[in-house]
């Protein structure tokens, strides 16, 4: 059974220096899931947020902290976002060196875990962490920046990830992130996403306009 389409509004297009105010302007505005894109300039060409900074956040909001980690390292910060107030938290394999282990550790600290592809990662890298992730992220861009343009070639990856979910009987959540606009969300959902990320397409025309925009993301 399809879920209703939830939007996660990527905190990494807000303006950094009023980031609680932004947070509680996307609550408002009908975000379902606050997406935080952690980056350490080794993983991924840029830096951004630490745990400091989420559980600086923690207070603004009730809705669900969606935590994408773009480190290397991964495993020795995972009680820190955890304890910061993380409550999906999401991994590359590529960050190394145990994926199975690393989802084993979220899962023991009690928080939903979550496995992100990036685009030349193949569904298949799932086929043993499948029976115990609660979410799949497809990177439709290369992981580090917003704006990007959505690589089409990612819409096969999730219509395949939508069939394995289905043969494994598990309520997992399918969330897509990057270029992720009204047309590109769309064809998403449609291949099978049920969870969206958007920075540049929430964030857009500053905060009169979050209500509109997240209502567009989800087909009007
Ligand atoms: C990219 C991040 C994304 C990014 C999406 O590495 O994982 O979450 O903020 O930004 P847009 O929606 O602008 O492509
Ligand atoms: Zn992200």
């Amino acid at each position: 059974m399809r879920k209703p389409v939830r939007i996660a509004p990527s905190i990494l297009s807000a303006d950094f220096a009023r980031l609680g105010e932004e947070v509680r302007a996307i609550d408002a505005a009908g975000a379902d899931w606050i997406h935080i894109d952690v980056m350490d300039g080794h993983f991924v060409p840029n830096i951004t947020i630490g745990p400091a900074v989420v559980k600086a956040l923690r207070p603004h909001t009730a809705k669900p902290f969606d935590v994408h980690l773009m480190i290397s390292p991964v495993d020795v910060y995972l009680d820190a976002f955890a304890e910061a107030g993380a409550d999906t938290i999401t991994v590359h394999p590529e960050a190394g060196p145990h994926i199975h282990r690393t989802v084993q550790h979220i899962k023991g600290l009690g928080k939903r875990a979550g496995v992100v592809l990036n685009p030349g990662t193949p569904a298949k890298m799932l086929d043993y962490l499948i029976d115990m992730v609660d979410l799949v992220l497809v990177m439709s861009v290369n992981p580090g920046f917003g704006g990007q343009h959505f690589i089409d070639s990612q819409l096969r990856k999730i219509a395949a990830i939508r069939k394995m979910i289905e043969q494994s009987g598990r309520d997992i959540d399918l969330e897509v992130d990057g270029g992720v606009d009204t047309e590109t969300a769309r064809r998403a959902i449609e291949a099978g996403a049920d969870a969206l990320v958007a920075g540049t397409a929430t964030f857009r025309g500053g905060p009169e306009h979050y209500a509109e925009n997240i209502r567009a993301l989800r087909g009007g």
